[in-house]
């Protein structure tokens, strides 16, 4: 992996985390009753989606929509196999119920976007 690659994914990795801290940011502005800031983290969070996405076409890691879906159910996979049971217990030990609580809910449904996942695969035969 080039130096370039490797810039490219923590590329993609920071403009997808930003894009989510922005939309929270601008939830928490309109809490906060200021909607010219919201409105500001949401246009700038619709950018952030455009640069990761832009970084992710450089990368090559979309292809056809059939090899998409192996690689989205093999992601969920993963997560339910072997990252959330850790993450979960993990937090538990640490007494973190509300780190627990979070990743279980993220954990139950991965189940779900796996077996669809496999469903619209199934479809190609
Ligand atoms: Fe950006
Ligand atoms: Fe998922």
């Amino acid at each position: 992996m080039t130096k370039t690659d490797e810039n490219l994914k923590i590329a993609f990795s920071d403009e997808s985390q930003t894009n989510i801290e922005y939309l929270a940011y601008a939830h928490r502005a309109i809490d906060e009753d200021m909607m010219e800031v919201a409105q500001l983290f949401r246009e700038a969070a619709g950018a952030e989606v455009v640069h990761a996405l832009s970084h992710l076409r450089v990368m090559g890691v979309v292809r056809s929509t059939r090899e998409n879906l192996r690689e989205a159910a093999e992601g969920e996979d993963l997560e339910i196999l072997s990252m959330y049971p850790k993450f979960i217990e993990e937090a538990e030990q640490e007494g973190r119920a509300e780190a627990a609580r979070s990743f279980r809910v993220a954990f139950e449904r991965e189940k779900h976007h796996r077996a669809m996942f496999r469903k619209a695969l199934g479809r190609f035969g």
